[in-house]
């Protein structure tokens, strides 16, 4: 028996840091993510591949439950393999290789993709049908588990899939879109600390209430023109507000000199909008590209590890093989 997996990274298109203060924001799936391929083995061994890290382990089965316990110290992207398989109970073992097709530790949500993925080939080896509201919610709670604290974008968008509005209620909504939209993404392999630069935000706020309150309220406006921007298929404006939204993201101090490069790299080659995603402080930015995407694409790739996607309508998905 062989279950084929695949769950959706995502990036923030518009709205990352103001988001956090109840402002909105807008997210995507990406049609990159991460593949599991889990097949089934006649003894009572566990073996987990991940290539990407270079890891392969083999764990046993006693009483139909992994053999594992979580070191907290280390939070790693096996962990979260770990504590998918140890919600289920299994008659065999199996061989589970988990193919990330994303950056790792770069605000593409790999870490949600990964459980999301795993959940889904797991539960089915174990006999479980899993709507997407558990899918979902099972991984946010292992989220929570390992890094202590997550919001529900990353699994919401991994299980889902689609193109959502996130609102100041931190309600998500699907935005209606009928286009394709491709972006390049590009990712300066340095890694920003989400919490450590959350929080410098959030101190520069209490020192310049006005200033900064006033920039989170032009991104609140920024993100609504967006979605109708998006409803309309107005590649124009996506583009413009994406610049903005970069230069405000600049202003409240998370670009760095390198995301910039790649910023400006991007809209020089006839990228229609490009700006930091995530938390920044390094990691990827993302270009617009309806037009020139190859130019862009081997513009960047010269100095940044650098991919092309286009948003993933689809969440999680698996197919039974034999
Ligand atoms: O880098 P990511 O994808 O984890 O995004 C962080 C987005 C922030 O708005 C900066 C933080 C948050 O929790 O929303």
């Amino acid at each position: 028996m062989k279950i084929k997996a695949f769950a959706p990274g995502k990036i923030i298109l518009f709205g990352e840091h103001s988001v956090v203060h109840k402002k909105p924001a807008i997210a995507v799936a990406i049609n990159r993510g991460v593949h599991v391929e889990l097949t089934s083995r006649n003894d009572n061994i566990v073996q987990v591949t991940v290539p990407i890290i270079d890891y392969s382990a083999e764990l046993e089965l006693v009483d139909k439950k992994l053999n594992f316990k979580l070191d907290s110290q280390k939070k790693i992207i096996t962990d979260y393999i770990y504590e998918v398989i140890n919600l289920f109970e299994f008659d065999k073992g199996f061989n589970l290789t988990v193919n990330i097709e994303m950056y790792l530790g770069a605000g593409l949500g790999s870490s949600a993709a990964v459980s999301v993925a795993t959940l889904k080939a797991v539960s089915i080896y174990a006999g479980f049908d899993l709507d997407k509201k558990t899918i979902a919610h099972k991984a946010r709670e292992i989220e929570i588990k390992i890094q202590g604290a997550a919001s529900p974008i990353d699994t919401s968008m991994s299980t889902y899939g689609g193109i959502i509005f996130i609102d100041e209620n931190f309600e998500l909504s699907r935005i209606n879109f009928d286009m394709q939209l491709p972006l390049i993404v590009s990712n300066c392999e340095i890694s920003g600390n989400t919490g450590k630069l959350v929080e410098s935000v959030r101190i520069k706020y209490e020192k310049y209430p006005k200033i900064i309150g006033n920039i989170f309220t032009a991104m609140e406006q920024i993100a609504t023109d967006a979605k109708k921007a998006l409803e309309k298929g107005d590649s124009k404006k996506i583009g413009h507000l994406m610049n903005i939204n970069q230069g405000l993201l600049d202003a409240i101090g998370v670009n760095t000199v390198e995301l910039s490069d790649m910023v400006y790299e991007a809209r020089k080659y006839g990228s229609l909008g490009s700006k930091l995603t995530g938390s920044g402080g390094g990691g990827c930015i993302i270009a617009y590209c309806p037009e020139n995407s190859d130019e862009v694409y081997e513009q960047l790739s010269k100095k940044y590890a650098t991919f092309k996607c286009e948003q993933s309508d689809y969440g999680v998905q698996a197919k039974l093989i034999d």
